[in-house]
């Protein structure tokens, strides 16, 4: 039986996943139109041996412009700029399936790995919130459970798109001027609900075949998506009952889909406040936190969980919530809000400071030790395979996990000391499982 290992996603953020990281004196706002911060980044990622950087899109623009530091880069695009200055790590870019073609999408990720030599990985979502339709011809964004359908057809035909060429295609033949053999490619024809593709792709195969796919919803619908579908999902909860039941429902509907368990790595959020001593991480935690703008926190929670709090005075408790069957948005992180605010009896401004640091992922302020052990407890009583690693501040968050909590993992036989393959389905473990190279 070989070793468990962690995996490890960097999941990175501007210039750190804290809403108030670009005010912090420990980063350079500057930085975010800059490539070079970013490939620094995944340098520093690549030097801990993490398996993947990661990065997050929207179609809009988020919070509020006035007091939220701007998102610059498209992922596929940036990612396509750090795979020149890496060699291991993988580059995972989320692109939404609600405001794109499959067509589009299949090439772009081809592109990807080609570029990176089998390094790309996919995090599809849905996008929730009406401001997105409202940049592609649309008043509203689709219904929540028509958004996961119109995903499913999506990746079917992104899945046939990668196979329509045989990795035995290619002819080359300079005598006979045949360069490729058509009987080994082929159109789709596909006709379904939402879309029509004709096929083939006009890129071969790439060296993973198919990109790692990665989903990140937790709906009772994005849990049966990734079950079918996904090869790595990003969670986030705040306790470890949570995040163990969520392990176990969904590693059992993996298994109800004749999948292998292992075919499928789940990795909460962490948020790593880091000090040398506890007192000097619970400082970090305040100072950030007293860097909140409370009127922005407060719109961004609202489009987070789709339901306007704006004008809903700071120490009171929350109003009655809507049942989330009527939540259009983010169902899971509007039940990860709402639970969290009734079990601890939370006012909207404690909510506002619990959130500020990773939007509902857990954050944990400590020591290189108790960090190292709270990700030994998740991942030895079954909450995780592994963690989306979201410093509040980068790059120095980044480079202090990589030089404090890293090597303690390693020594206790947690995490790799070096890669031992080149593809991002090498490091996730999933070569053997990856798509067959017909
Ligand atoms: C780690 C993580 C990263 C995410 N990144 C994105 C993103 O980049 N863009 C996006 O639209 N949604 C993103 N989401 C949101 C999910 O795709 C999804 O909409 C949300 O979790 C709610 O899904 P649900 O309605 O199935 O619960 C992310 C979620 C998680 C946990």
């Amino acid at each position: 039986m070989p070793e468990r290992h962690l995996h490890l996603n960097a999941f990175l953020m501007g210039v750190g996943h804290h809403e108030a990281a670009w005010r912090h004196p420990l980063t350079d706002a500057a930085a975010l139109p800059d490539v070079r911060h970013f490939r620094n980044l995944a340098r520093i990622a690549e030097h801990g041996t993490f398996d993947s950087v990661f990065l997050a899109d929207g179609v809009q623009v988020w919070g509020d412009i006035e007091h939220t530091a701007a998102q610059v880069f498209e992922p596929i695009t940036l990612l396509t700029a750090i795979a020149g200055a890496t060699s291991h790590i993988g580059l995972i870019a989320t692109v939404s399936t609600s405001y794109s073609e499959p067509y589009n999408v299949a090439r772009w990720f081809s592109s990807l790995d080609h570029i990176s030599g089998g390094r790309a990985g996919w995090n599809i979502v849905t996008t929730a919130g009406d401001r997105s339709a409202q940049n592609f011809s649309r008043d509203a964004a689709a219904d929540h459970a028509e958004r996961y359908e119109r995903a499913a057809e999506f990746v079917d035909i992104t899945n046939r798109l990668w196979d329509s060429w045989d990795a035995g295609a290619l002819v080359v033949d300079k005598r006979t001027g045949v360069y490729a053999d058509p009987g080994k490619v082929r159109e789709l024809g596909h006709t379904g609900r939402f879309y029509q593709v004709r096929g083939p792709l006009n890129s071969i195969r790439s060296p993973q075949g198919r990109p790692l796919l990665v989903q990140a919803g937790s709906s009772e619908d994005g849990k049966t998506f990734a079950a079918q579908h996904a090869e790595a999902v990003f969670t986030a909860h705040q306790t470890l009952d949570s995040a163990k039941a969520f392990y176990t429902d969904l590693k059992a509907r993996v298994t109800e889909q004749g999948r292998d368990r292992d075919a499928v790595k789940v990795l909460p959020g962490i948020v790593p406040v880091l000090g040398a001593t506890q007192a000097e991480a619970d400082r970090l935690a305040r100072e950030l936190d007293e860097l909140i703008v409370p009127v922005r926190a407060v719109r961004q929670l609202s489009e987070m969980i789709g339901v306007d709090l704006t004008g809903h005075p700071l120490d009171r408790r929350l109003p009655q919530l809507p049942p989330v069957q009527r939540v259009n948005g983010a169902k899971s992180r509007f039940e990860l809000v709402r639970d969290l605010a009734e079990r601890e009896r939370l006012t909207l401004r404690q909510i506002l400071s619990r959130l500020g640091g990773g939007r509902g992922h857990q954050v944990v302020a400590g020591t290189p030790d108790t960090i190292t052990d709270h990700i030994q407890t998740w991942f030895e009583q079954g909450a995780a395979d592994g963690f989306n690693v979201m410093p509040p501040l980068l790059p120095h968050g980044l480079e202090q996990f990589v030089e404090t909590v890293v090597p303690r993992l390693r020594d206790r036989g947690l995490f790799r000391t070096h890669y031992t393959g080149s593809t991002l389905r090498d490091h996730y473990g999933l070569s053997n499982l990856a798509p067959a190279a017909v």
